[in-house]
């Protein structure tokens, strides 16, 4: 049984970018934690098998939905699917992202679009359907899944860099706008772990060496290592956190 603030039985959750990586990761830790969660991404059969993973685990998801998120009108759509399956939604987890590593002078504005459209516009666009559905129930958590890249910078991630950096900003402005309807709005900032997304730094023996020796705990992180930020940030035990961003990585950020 989940302690008293971190029991999210009862709420119904959507984690974009959940059929892998750290999404999948989010919606494993709050379904432990509870919740029932609705499964996201764009490939039916990576969706379908974690549906049947997370069945077997005796924690079924809630459904799945299938959408871009930088496409405006397929989101709209499937929230107006999840309206009339649900009728509401307590947790969202803007976690679907992608990067573009090139230099400056080779990115192109088609590149600096894509990474800003998934990253930041789509969070967004998500959170103001989520906040349609969550003032009427007067309470509600949104999680966005930024980056230590939105605290630091390193070369040939600069859309990715505006784009987290800029999350943090839109953190804020919803948390303020919406604390009075009961909803919370915070980031989670990982350090580096490993998933597909960054198996070219992994390949890299000298981006791989960088990372580690980077980190004070001297490893890349596990992807459950997030799960209790998650689950504190969507439970009642954040009650009186709102518009900030809970940094895990390791210490990467302490040191110098
Ligand atoms: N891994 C890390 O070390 C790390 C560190 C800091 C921050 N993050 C952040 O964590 C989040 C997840 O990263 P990850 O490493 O888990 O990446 P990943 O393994 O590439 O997974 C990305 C997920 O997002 C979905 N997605 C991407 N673009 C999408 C789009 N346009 N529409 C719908 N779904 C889309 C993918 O679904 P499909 O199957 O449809 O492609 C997939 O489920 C990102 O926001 C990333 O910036 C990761």
């Amino acid at each position: 049984m989940p302690a008293p603030g971190f029991d999210l039985s009862g709420r119904l959750a959507l984690v974009t970018g959940s059929s892998r990586g750290l999404g999948w990761g989010f919606a494993q830790a709050l379904a432990e934690a509870g919740a029932s969660v609705i499964l996201h991404g764009r490939d039916a059969a990576a969706l379908e098998a974690r549906a049947r993973s997370l069945a077997e685990r005796g924690t079924p998801a809630a459904g799945t939905l299938r959408f871009d998120v930088t496409d405006g009108p397929a989101v709209a759509k499937a929230f107006a699917q999840l309206r009339e399956a649900h009728g509401r939604l307590d947790i969202l987890v803007n976690n679907a992202g992608t990067t573009v590593r090139k230099p400056v002078l080779e990115t192109t504005d088609d590149d600096w679009q894509r990474v800003i459209d998934a990253d930041l516009t789509a969070c967004f666009r998500l959170s103001r359907e989520a906040l349609r559905l969550m003032v009427p129930q007067r309470r509600g958590r949104i999680i966005m899944i930024s980056s230590i890249m939105g605290h630091l910078a390193r070369p040939t991630i600069p859309a990715y860099i505006a784009a987290k950096t800029g999350l943090h900003g839109l953190v804020r402005a919803l948390a303020v706008e919406f604390a009075k309807h009961g909803i919370t709005v915070n980031a989670i900032a990982p350090g580096y772990f490993p998933t597909e997304a960054n198996q070219p730094v992994r390949d890299d023996p000298t981006l791989n060496d960088w990372v580690v020796s980077s980190t004070p705990m001297g490893r890349w992180g596990e992807p459950a290592e997030l799960g209790g930020a998650v689950v504190f940030l969507a439970g009642e035990a954040s009650s009186y956190v709102t518009g900030t961003v809970i940094t895990v990585d390791g210490g990467f950020t302490a040191s110098l």
